[in-house]
């Protein structure tokens, strides 16, 4: 059974396909979740995931159903293998938005329907499709373009770089020490296929001719209590004016948002003509729809029956 945990789920061809799908609608991808649900826990908030996954379910013809991630209780009402079971009664795929990735893991172990991850500590594989599909869409292709991404190396950058190294992108981490990748990590996404990866602690020679510049937050969901000595540690590296100038002349800014103004990202660079991150939101629908369709291709889901 195939599910989508991790960007490396996918293999180079594979992300293609995903690609190809997100891009069609419904007169090509059909209805392949008609009479099936899907349903979508969130054990944090979310904007752009939700209304996303849910509006790109009702694309293929499926139902989503929303839980808030204390109505189940991963854990604490059940176990999280008794809720999968049941659920998977119910729905075609079960999609989770958690704060520990294992929980992926141990749904996804039982094999009983696909899991999506919806966002973990770990990862954010949905986020770098959106990603992938919007710098395409600016680009062409990403082979041999440079991609930097300032700030945190966090759930968000780990699968923005598998995405980017899968597309032979050069990739550029910048980050303060202490939280930037590890030695092995960085030779982990080489080894995927990107054109080179290098990792500065300082923001403008990350964003050295590049050709897209990514940040997010400094403090994610669940690093709350970090806030203060986070906000010191990154306060040099602020995606601003003086970051941008160092790129290329046509280099885009992408942020997966929420941003906070005047923290990672300067106003005038996210609401100024480089900046893609309302078509990089929007195309978190397309990049869902194409995930589910490619999940359904893989796993033999086709206009069914009801369970
Ligand atoms: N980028 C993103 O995942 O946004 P939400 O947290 O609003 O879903
Ligand atoms: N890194 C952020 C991403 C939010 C979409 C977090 O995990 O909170």
């Amino acid at each position: 059974m195939r599910h989508f945990l991790d960007t490396v789920d996918l293999s180079r061809k594979e992300l293609a396909r995903v690609m190809e799908l997100a891009t069609q609608r419904q007169e090509t991808l059909g209805w392949p979740l008609a009479d099936y649900g899907v349903a979508l826990i969130f054990e944090k908030p979310s904007n752009r995931t939700r209304q996303s996954m849910e509006m790109a379910v009702v694309q293929l013809g499926g139902h989503p159903i929303f839980t808030r991630g204390e109505e189940v209780g991963f854990d604490v009402r059940e176990s999280v293998e008794d809720i999968t079971r049941i659920l998977a009664g119910y729905h075609a795929m079960i999609a989770a938005r958690v704060f520990d990735h294992t929980v992926l893991e141990r749904m996804a172990s039982l094999n009983d329907v696909p899991i999506i991850n919806m966002l973990s500590d770990k990862s954010h594989p949905l986020q770098s499709v959106a990603d992938v599909l919007t710098m395409r869409e600016e680009f062409g292709s990403l082979k041999g373009k440079t991609v930097a991404w300032i700030g945190d190396y966090n759930n968000v950058a780990r699968s923005l770089a598998e995405a980017c190294a899968l597309e032979g992108a050069h990739i550029r981490f910048g980050c303060p020490k202490g939280y930037g990748a590890s030695d092995i990590e960085l030779k982990r996404i080489e080894a995927l296929g990107a054109a080179s990866v290098v990792q500065v602690a300082s923001a403008t020679d990350a964003a050295d001719g590049a050709n897209a510049v990514h940040t997010d937050v400094f403090v994610s969901m669940g690093q709350e209590a970090e806030t203060e000595r986070r906000l010191r540690d990154f306060a040099a590296f602020q995606v601003d004016e003086n970051v941008m100038a160092a790129t290329d002349r046509d280099a885009i800014f992408m942020h997966c948002l929420p941003a906070h103004r005047g923290v990672e990202v300067a106003a005038d660079v996210i609401d100024g003509p480089a900046s893609r991150v309302v078509r990089q939101a929007h195309n978190r629908m397309h990049a869902a729809r194409g995930v589910l369709a490619f999940l359904c291709e893989e796993n033999d889901i086709t206009k069914g029956d009801t369970k």
